[in-house]
């Protein structure tokens, strides 16, 4: 069992290290003289100008990279975007049919919730195009077309590189849409192609904070309730820190738009609460910054995620920090979602949970 683990303590510690490489597959061979070239892509240009509605179906992790996927597809398509989870879209009547795009999401490809969503689409007449792990699985199998991640089999019931690869794929598959639909600024586009080419190499980087984000984690460990908070892309990377969090530590977490503190949150926040602040998302670097002095004023703890570049402003007001290199604004939750899975990761272990096997969840739902 050790040497399936290739010499880590846990599947989840191995598949987290082994981001780097699981992003190069998924994206190197997709990218050709600074062109995304999707050949798994079988639908013609037409079809694709012709798209009228865009909707992303996913449960779990998986609707958690379609929520940063609302934010950069619509930035790239100016389309909007709807996310929608899968065990309630099924049962909605959905508002879907021929011409409309349902872009399906899953690890597995077997979630049962997704398939059943994925049916209704299809029976309604939309395009289905999924972003699967598992070749051959059913979803992959029911659906017109297949985007592999080929992140390699993921065993530890938290998704780590799954996450990784599901969202570098879209990321891929909004900048060739949006070739075809001429709706992104060339330098943008030919920025996000070179920060993807680089993702594996700043991962890297990321893995060696392992250390240091385990003393963080260390003093974490006894917390019972945390909140994280964060705007746009780093609202969206939130839901994924917090679920992460909760799933195999067990600590109870919730994620919260930072804007929507005043409204309930920030009464929940006394001396010593422990407070998430990402604060990634450059654009609203100031509005994360607000957010921090806010809490800490109502006695918060706060632990800090940003990038490099304003390490040095953020590090001024927050006892524990953790960075991430600088890279395109749409690719910010690449990179930031490795730290928060360290974190909880070594929360965990600080706490004695069985980190593969969280109590009962499974790594894939196929019953409702
Ligand atoms: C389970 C897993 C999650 C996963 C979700 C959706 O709850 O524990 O990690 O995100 O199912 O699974 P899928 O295979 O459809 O991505």
């Amino acid at each position: 069992a050790a040497a399936e683990k290739g010499g880590y303590e846990h599947f989840m510690l191995k598949e987290i290290h082994e981001q780097p490489r699981a992003i190069r597959e998924a994206t190197a061979a997709r990218i050709q003289g600074g062109q995304v070239v999707l050949r798994d892509l079988n639908m013609t240009d037409q079809q694709i100008r012709d798209i009228n509605k865009i909707f992303i179906v996913a449960c779990g992790s998986s609707y958690h990279v379609g929520m940063v996927g609302k934010y950069n597809l619509e930035r790239m398509l100016r389309r909007s975007v709807e996310v929608c989870l899968a065990s309630e879209f099924r049962y909605s009547d959905p508002i879907v049919g021929k011409g409309d795009l349902v872009i399906v999401i899953s690890q597995s490809g077997e979630t049962l919730d997704t398939m059943a969503a994925l049916r209704e689409a299809k029976r309604r007449g939309a395009h289905i195009l999924s972003i699967v792990n598992v070749v051959g699985s059913s979803i992959a199998r029911e659906s017109h077309t297949v985007l592999y991640t080929w992140a390699g089999p993921e065993i530890a019931v938290a998704t780590t590189k799954a996450y990784s690869t599901q969202m570098a794929v879209l990321n891929l598959l909004g900048l060739y849409f949006s070739q075809v639909m001429g709706t992104l600024d060339h330098e943008v586009y030919s920025a996000m192609v070179r920060g993807i080419e680089k993702l594996p190499e700043q991962m890297e980087r990321i893995l060696e904070q392992a250390e240091h984000i385990h003393d963080i984690a260390k003093r974490c460990a006894g917390r019972e309730d945390v909140f994280f908070i964060g705007r746009n892309l780093d609202y969206a990377l939130s839901l994924e820190g917090s679920l992460k969090l909760k799933e195999i530590s067990y600590i109870h977490s919730e994620a919260y738009a930072s804007g929507e503190l005043k409204h309930g949150t920030i009464s929940l926040i006394e001396d010593g609460t422990l407070v998430i602040a990402l604060g990634t998302y450059t654009p609203l670097f100031d509005k994360a910054m607000s957010n921090v002095v806010e809490v800490q004023a109502r006695g918060a703890q706060v632990l800090a995620l940003t990038t490099e570049s304003h390490a040095g402003e953020m590090g001024k007001r927050v006892p524990m920090l953790m960075t991430i290199p600088d890279t395109e604004e749409m690719l910010l939750p690449q990179l930031g979602v490795v730290p928060l899975q360290l974190l909880s990761y070594y929360i965990a272990l600080e706490r004695g949970c069985d980190i593969d096997k969280p109590r009962n969840l499974a790594k894939s739902v196929t019953v409702e």
